[in-house]
């Protein structure tokens, strides 16, 4: 039998399959569901960041701490929403008594930088790990790249004061130089890169003329795109990668291995097909890899990235030149 195991954020997991945060792991029940169902590990829920809770008293003793002037803050800007937060932590503890596979905490950041003291309360829930998902949509005409850019890192330098668990940074691909982008995050000491999160999208309705949701679920053709950015960063970064995004079938799971991923997110595929889609993957994994005479993941794990490609161009082909030109 084929070994399966894999090391993702210093952890080691039966198998590369990490059910993604979403609402099917919501529950103690939905994560024990997950690892039934075979799954290697589990993200949880994200709490937002607007969930959070801001103790009055600790906001203001760390503020004077740092010798800010209270006078600028408006201290009722902050929402105390201590039920949520005790939801959540009562969730990360109970998943744990329930599971022996890795739960991963998730944290919704959008800009503030203030809820980054709660961190430290989902390791003491229990979380394994920490993954932050962190997209500011640079439709903001008022902040400059660089202002974008530099609070990813700051907001990774706080949260690393604050837990001493792995922190993995699920990101987007919005960013004007993403390729050093992804570089530099991955060697700000964090243990796990995911790319990329996928995000709500509106959509319009032309008879209501009203914006609506787009396809809340990938489909099979988003892969590509993490795919190719896998491929590229799998030997340049500093840390783990797990690739998320139209990871919907067995063969998807394979390509990712190939292309460098240490471990793969899946979401949508889980909400179409039901949790046991998780075991039909590993087997399809599982019969690829006897086929090609693979015994571990690290026999075939990033033999088509772009380092070890033999055509190291075709990841950065662009253009449809082939296709289109010269069709008579
Ligand atoms: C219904 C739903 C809820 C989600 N909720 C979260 C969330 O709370 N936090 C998060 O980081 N990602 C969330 N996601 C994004 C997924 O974790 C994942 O990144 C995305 O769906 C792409 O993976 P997929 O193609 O396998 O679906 C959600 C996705 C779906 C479909």
């Amino acid at each position: 039998m084929a070994d399966l195991t894999t090391t993702y954020l210093g952890m080691k997991l039966r198998n590369p399959i990490i059910a993604g945060s979403s609402g099917l792991s919501n529950s103690v029940k939905g994560v024990r569901e997950f690892e039934e169902n075979g799954a290697g590990a589990v993200v949880l829920k994200s709490i937002f960041e607007e969930e959070i809770v801001f103790e009055y008293e600790d906001v203001l003793k760390e503020a004077s701490a740092e010798g800010v002037n209270l006078d600028q803050f408006d201290y009722y800007d902050y929402q105390i929403k201590g039920e949520k937060l005790k939801k959540y932590t009562g969730l990360i503890a109970e998943s744990k008594r329930n599971v022996s596979i890795p739960v991963i905490a998730s944290i919704n950041c959008v800009y503030s930088h203030e809820w980054t003291s709660f961190a430290k309360q989902l390791q003491d829930a229990g979380a394994d790990a920490l993954e932050l998902n962190m997209f500011f949509l640079p439709s903001e005409f008022d902040r400059t790249t660089e202002e974008k850019e530099k609070a990813y890192f700051e907001i990774v330098e706080k949260v690393k004061k604050t837990v001493t668990i792995p922190i993995a940074l699920k990101i987007s691909y919005y960013f004007s130089n993403l390729g050093p982008m992804i570089q530099q995050l991955s060697e700000t000491g964090i243990a796990g890169l995911v790319l990329f999160n996928r995000f709500y999208s509106p959509d319009f309705d032309i008879d209501k003329l009203e914006v609506v949701s787009s396809n809340v679920f990938s489909s099979p053709s988003d892969l590509p795109l993490s795919l190719r950015w896998i491929a590229i960063m799998s030997e340049r970064v500093n840390c783990d990668l797990a690739a998320s995004t139209g990871v919907h079938d067995g063969t998807a799971l394979i390509k990712q291995i190939l292309a460098g991923a240490d471990a793969v997110q899946t979401v949508s595929a889980l909400y179409k097909n039901g949790k046991g889609h998780i075991n039909s993957m590993l087997k399809t994994l599982e019969a690829w890899m006897g086929k090609n005479g693979f015994n571990t993941l690290a026999d075939f794990r990033g033999k088509l990235s772009q380092a070890k490609s033999s055509n190291p161009a075709a990841y950065e082909r662009v253009q449809f030149m082939r296709y289109f030109g010269g069709i008579n």
